[in-house]
């Protein structure tokens, strides 16, 4: 039901044209009202990925973000981190991955509404008026086709949401 029917399409992508990928989209949206930060690990791995539908679940995300502070705030005060890391040892749900990339955005705005917190994956919820709610449902969506992890932190004035992709085949089960 969510996002696309198509079988992904996988190759190895350098994750980093992914984010900056979404940073053109956003910028054109925003007419260069809002500042990104980058923060890239150069030296990450690429990570085997449908590079169209990763582009997707971090647009929805980098949206919101954009949404949330153009809600609160006028756009100059608003800023976007996209940082990239390598990390070691993570598991995710029973398989222990030797490495996976954790990918970070996290922005300023006004935190997502304390109502929401718990079911902010679940499709139809939204906290804006003309929002379907589909956009983080879609995400995690295409985040779990990828054996991945997205995680969410939020409070006022600093929201952060986490992806975890492996970077490695074989992992092993646990
Ligand atoms: N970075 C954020 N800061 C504050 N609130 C957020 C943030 N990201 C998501 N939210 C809240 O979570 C809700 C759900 O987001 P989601 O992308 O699933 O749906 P939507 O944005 O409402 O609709 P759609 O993406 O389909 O246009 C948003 O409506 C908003 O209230
Ligand atoms: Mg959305």
């Amino acid at each position: 039901m969510l996002g696309s029917n198509k079988l992904p399409s996988l190759a190895m992508t350098n994750i980093h044209e992914v984010l900056e990928r979404v940073c053109s989209l956003v910028e054109a949206e925003s007419q260069g009202g809002i500042t990104l930060v980058r923060d890239y690990d150069p030296s990450l791995p690429d990570v085997l990925i449908d590079r169209e539908q990763m582009i997707q679940a971090v647009l929805n995300i980098v949206r919101n973000a954009m949404q949330a502070i153009s809600g609160q705030n006028e756009l100059r005060l608003g800023r976007i981190s996209l940082r990239s890391r390598a990390m070691r040892q993570f598991t995710i749900g029973h398989t222990r991955h030797r490495l996976v990339a954790r990918i970070e955005i996290i922005d300023n705005g006004p935190g997502i509404p304390a109502e929401l917190q718990d079911t902010l994956f679940y499709p139809m919820v939204s906290g804006r008026p003309d929002g379907t709610g589909l956009g983080l449902a879609i995400t995690q969506n295409i985040i779990s086709q990828h054996q991945g992890l997205i995680e969410c932190d939020s409070h006022p004035g600093h929201t952060t949401f986490s992806i975890f992709l492996p970077l490695e085949q074989g992992a092993t089960s646990s």
